[in-house]
This record gives structure tokens, C-alpha cells and sequence, in this order.
């Protein structure tokens, strides 16, 4: 086992400039560089600022987790990088740096599907993922529910994907409303602490007895959240119980709709991971309900919740580890890559177990 190499993990799919070292499912240093203020005054990320920002973060970012890792350049022996879902132009500063440093060091690159980095992200922090695990990923792009295998090795099978919005895009949405700053989530995380959840009933989508356990739905209850706050607007906006109640309502649908998952499918382990899984309420009333059925409940520390290139690595170091195929060269980026494996090339040959549905 000593032998597997170093992989660095690149990450730039979105806002984020994340470069990571993981040698044998342990995360040896990394480092993040965020654009984050640079699109605070336009309310959302520009995916031009975006880009510019991973072509000067770049070099700084792998120096510094190289210099985290107390390793050098000439160390690494595996590259891996994101190769999607995420912006265009982002997405190409990130696979064109790390084919430079994969050519220049003659080692081999790994291209990773983004949110297999956040599912990967837990296993740096609490050792590698039980197979089966049930995974809820709360991203700002994407919400699902998957029951996943052996990361590295076996098709990954979706329970469950959001309708329509996200549940960090509507956090976002909805703090523009409230007047919270940008990014949103963890406004309203803060401004929900001095308010009260039950203050407004707000709806619990796709809940009821005849609809999809496992799919989502965000559009709904952002569009009930902003009528909430037009509706009160003049009249002093309670902002902290408006946020405390949108909260409330996302974490019992995203916990809800998870822990019956696991009842369902015989699994004893949940993974919590993305963005939102930073979430108080999402993170709190997790415990609570897994703790009541029984359920081991895996939610990756703050830091690795969010975009990084450890996750990354993370990924990478289960590809090298299974045998994987590297990617070519010439391999592209593909912005809205539908997850389905967490090597976005040809991925090793499946564990000899079968994958139940
Ligand atoms: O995974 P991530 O860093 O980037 C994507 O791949 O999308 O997730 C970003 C999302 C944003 O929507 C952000 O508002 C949300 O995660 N987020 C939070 C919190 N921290 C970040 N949402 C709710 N509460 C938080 N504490
Ligand atoms: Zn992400």
C-alpha cells in the first residue's frame, strides 16, 4: 500500500480554485482560493471573473498544499482534475493546468466528475465509505439522493434528483429577496439563529403519500418565500424568522426523504455532503433523525464541505488505487456531465459484486 503514489487534485468548476495531495485515502495539504467577493456585488457568479480568477489562482493554490504537504512538485505521481459538471470556462483554466503539470511530470491524469469529489470528500475526514452508503448531495447546483457502491469501481444509482431548483440555489434566491448578501446560504444559515422556525408554515414539497419518496422539489417553496417577504415588505420584514422557517423546511424535506432512503434500502450508513450540508439545521436535524432510526450518519468537517481540490485528490487516489484507466490527454471538459461514475473516462472493471437497484 506504501507504494501508491501522491495524486494532487485540481478543482475549478465554479468560484473555487482548489488544489489537494491525497496518498492513500489520507489528505497530506491543500489549499483554496475563493473569487467569492468578486461577484458578491453582481449577486451570483460570473463565469468570466470566474475563469480569470482560476488562471491567477492557479500555480499559487498547488504551491501552497504542495508547501501545506511539506512535499515537492517532483512527489506527485498522479494528477486528477475536474472535468465536470461546472462552468465552461472555469472548468477549462483547471484540465488545461493540470494537463500541463501531468505532461511536464510525466505522470498520469485522472479526470473526476465533481460531485464524486464531494462524496470522496467524507472518506479524507472519517476513513472509506462503507459499501452500501445512502449519499444526500445539497449542492448549489444540484440536490440528489444516490445509493452508491464502491466509488471508485461501480455505476453510482440515483434515488432521487431535484425537479427543478437546488436546495443551495434556492438559499441563494431566496436571501437576494430577503436583501441577505451573497452567497446565501450561509446568510440565512446566521440570520435564522435569532429567528423562529414556526414562524411561517412554509410548504414541504413532493411529501405527501403519493408522491416520489426520493425526488425534490426547491422552486415551490422559493417562490413561497419571496411572496412571504413581498407580502411583508413595509410592514418590517422579520428576516430572521422568514430564514429560520426556509431553513427549517429545506433540512426536513433533505433529512426526511433521506432517512427513509436508508429504511427502504437496508442501508445503515448516510453520507451528508456539499455545500449545504455546511447547513446548522441541515447538519442538526440530520443527527437527530438518524440517531433515532439508527442510522450512522457521515457529514465531511466544514472546510471539505465546500468546493476543493482535496476532494479531488480524493477521488483520484481511489481511481489509481482500483486500476483505473487514465484519462487521455486529450481528454475535454464536459460542463453538464449527468452523474453516473466518478472517473469521467473509461472507468476499471466493476467489483465482482452485483449492484442492487
Ligand atoms: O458544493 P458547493 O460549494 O458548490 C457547488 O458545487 O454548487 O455549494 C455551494 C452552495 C451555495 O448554494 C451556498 O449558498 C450553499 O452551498 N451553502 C450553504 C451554506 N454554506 C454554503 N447553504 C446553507 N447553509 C450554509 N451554511
Ligand atoms: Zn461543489
Amino acid at each position: 500500500m506504501t507504494d501508491s503514489p501522491v495524486v494532487l487534485g485540481i478543482e475549478s468548476s465554479c468560484d473555487e480554485t482548489g488544489a489537494g495531495l491525497v496518498r492513500n485515502g489520507r489528505l497530506l495539504g491543500h489549499a483554496v482560493a475563493s473569487s467569492m467577493d468578486e461577484h458578491a456585488r453582481f449577486g451570483g457568479v460570473v463565469p468570466e471573473i470566474a475563469a480569470r480568477a482560476h488562471v491567477h489562482s492557479f500555480n499559487p493554490v498547488v504551491h501552497r498544499a504542495l508547501e501545506e504537504a511539506g512535499l515537492r512538485m517532483s512527489d506527485i505521481g498522479a494528477v486528477a482534475v475536474t472535468t465536470g459538471p461546472g462552468l465552461a470556462g472555469a472548468l477549462q483554466v483547471g484540465v488545461a493546468g493540470a494537463k500541463g503539470l501531468a505532461y511536464a511530470l510525466d505522470v498520469p491524469l485522472y479526470g473526476v466528475h465533481h460531485l464524486a469529489g464531494h462524496v470522496a470528500a467524507d472518506a479524507l475526514a472519517h476513513g472509506p465509505l462503507p459499501d452500501p452508503c445512502v449519499v444526500l448531495i445539497v449542492s448549489g447546483g444540484h440536490t440528489s439522493l444516490l445509493l452508491v457502491r464502491d466509488l471508485a469501481r461501480d455505476p453510482i444509482t440515483h434515488l432521487g434528483d431535484t425537479l427543478d431548483d437546488a436546495a443551495g440555489e434556492c438559499f441563494d434566491k431566496v436571501a437576494r429577496v430577503f436583501g441577505l448578501p451573497y452567497p446565501g446560504g450561509p446568510a440565512i444559515d446566521r440570520a435564522a439563529r435569532d429567528g423562529d422556525p414556526s414562524a411561517v408554515a412554509f410548504p414541504r414539497p413532493l411529501t405527501g403519500a403519493r408522491d416520489d419518496p426520493y425526488a425534490f422539489s426547491f422552486s415551490g417553496l422559493k417562490t413561497a418565500a419571496a411572496r412571504w417577504a413581498e407580502q411583508r415588505r413595509g410592514t418590517g420584514l422579520a428576516v430572521a424568522d422568514g430564514a429560520a422557517a426556509l431553513q427549517e423546511a429545506v433540512a426536513d424535506v433533505l433529512t426526511r426523504k433521506a432517512v427513509a432512503a436508508c429504511r427502504e434500502y437496508g442501508v445503515t450508513t448516510l453520507v451528508v455532503v456539499g455545500g449545504v450540508a455546511a447547513n446548522s439545521r441541515v447538519r442538526s436535524l440530520a443527527d437527530e433523525r438518524c440517531a433515532a432510526a439508527g442510522i450512522t450518519l457521515r457529514v465531511p468537517p466544514m472546510g471539505l464541505c465546500t468546493d476543493n481540490g482535496a476532494m479531488i485528490a480524493a477521488v483520484g487516489d481511489l481511481l489509481v488505487r482500483a486500476g483505473a484507466e487514465p484519462a487521455p490527454l486529450d481528454v475535454s471538459i464536459d460542463p453538464s456531465a449527468p452523474l453516473e461514475r466518478a472517473a469521467l473516462h473509461p472507468a476499471p472493471r466493476p467489483s465482482a459484486r452485483p449492484v442492487a437497484a
